[in-house]
């Protein structure tokens, strides 16, 4: 080969190189670009009391579905709820109107949401029953299918059969597919119990979301009994899979035990054990007992959270270069104000080499965080 033409080739080598967006501390500095509400409290849709408990889920389509409890009569975490589902098919920009995908009728204690799992070309959306234990039972987990990219959803599936009817209350937040070995493929759940299945669990499924086992557990200390204050008591919790198929559960501290910030289990079996001498506590991440949000993307770590040793306000995104051992800088402050559960989903970049598009979805108002919900793009990367 001509030696010009070598040159030439090498320099589209370099190009290319140079149009491969890789993270670094450089390269990563996330900005919000766009925001809307897309459901406000206050009886004005549907009647609908109060909007809680915001997930959200990017298909493989690319498609952003976000759900929310539909609290009908008042803002209580039991009472009948219906489940809101809005659709966007455009990275975020518009979206579809709300749809009642699941309605518990008047239940006294109705559904609470939830997981998000995206398995495949389907989308499962798990939720628990009577998970109060006011004057209804028994506790059941339920599951909704879509197949069609979240545009209809099948019949409620009742998971107690196979799984049991301890309570069990998923998420909040998203369940994965293990993208690695061990158990690659693998659908994992996360939730927790009340005080007779005490503590975080995990529901695992080999087979696409057709059959559910229980995996493992980490128990509240005292088990089974009344807590008091900085007992070891797990409670909600998003999963993540690092690069190595370990399985991290980001867990809310309910009883401040040993710090208030949040507790973090480990498993390298794939949700089948969360032994407890693997849990640790970062104090990095201040939080008030609340539910948060932790992603992978693009090797990084992000985590969301109101952060605040005792309120839920200051809705704080933060970062990892380094699998969630440590955290970048002061984070990105996405609202002041009173905000309360989130979760994050992340599209893959419109071209390729680019950085991805995260989003945060979260409980937001100027005087209470049970005021709306919002869902915020952020931009990992911003050259100006
Ligand atoms: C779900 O299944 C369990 C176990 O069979 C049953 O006890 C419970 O009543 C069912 N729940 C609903 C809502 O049908
Ligand atoms: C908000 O969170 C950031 C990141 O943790 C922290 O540096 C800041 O002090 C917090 N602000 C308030 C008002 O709590
Ligand atoms: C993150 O984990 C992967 C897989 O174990 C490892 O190769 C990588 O070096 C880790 N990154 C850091 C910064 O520790």
């Amino acid at each position: 080969m001509a030696a010009a033409a070598l040159l030439a080739l090498l320099g589209l080598a370099a190009a290319a190189a140079a149009r491969q967006w890789v993270a670094t501390p450089d390269t990563v500095r996330p900005r919000v670009t766009q925001e809307q509400l897309l459901w406000v409290s206050g009886r004005a849709l549907g009647a609908v009391d109060t909007f809680r408990v915001p997930l959200l889920a990017a298909t493989g389509r690319g498609t952003l579905l976000a759900f929310a409890e539909a609290r009908k009569r008042s803002a209580a975490d039991a009472g009948a709820k219906f489940i809101a589902c809005r659709r966007s098919v455009d990275g975020g920009a518009t979206w579809s109107p709300t749809r009642f995908i699941a309605d518990d009728g008047a239940a006294g204690d109705g559904l609470s949401l939830g997981a998000a799992v995206v398995a495949g070309a389907e989308v499962l959306l798990l939720y628990a029953l009577c998970a109060h234990r006011a004057a209804c039972g028994p506790p059941s987990t339920m599951l909704l299918r879509s197949r069609d990219d979240g545009r209809s959803w099948g019949a409620p599936r009742n998971l107690s059969d196979q799984v049991g009817t301890a309570v069990f209350a998923p998420g909040p937040g998203y369940g994965i597919q293990k993208q690695r070995e061990p158990a690659r493929g693998r659908l994992v759940v996360c939730g927790h119990g009340s005080l007779e299945r005490d503590g975080v669990s995990c529901l695992l499924s080999d087979d696409g979301g057709r059959s559910w086992r229980r995996g493992g557990a980490l128990r509240g200390i005292p088990f089974g009994a009344p807590k008091r204050p900085f007992d070891f008591t797990p409670d909600e919790c998003q999963p993540y899979e690092l690069p190595d198929g370990s399985l991290v559960i980001n867990i809310r501290n309910q009883n401040f035990y040993h710090c208030r910030c949040r507790m973090v289990a480990r498993s390298w079996d794939g949700g089948q054990s969360l032994p407890p001498e693997a849990v640790t506590f970062d104090p990095a991440l201040v939080d008030p007992a609340v539910a948060a949000s932790a992603l992978v993307t693009a090797g990084l770590v992000f985590f969301s959270n109101p952060a605040h040793e005792s309120q839920r306000v200051n809705l704080t995104l933060r970062w990892s270069f380094t699998n969630g051992t440590t955290w970048w800088g002061r984070g990105l402050q996405v609202w002041a104000g009173p905000s309360g559960y989130s979760t994050l989903a992340a599209l893959p970049p419109e071209a390729q080499g680019d950085a991805p598009s995260l989003y945060v979805i979260y409980e937001k108002g100027r005087s209470q965080y049970t005021e709306s919900i919002s869902v915020a793009k952020i931009s990992i990367f911003d050259d100006l």
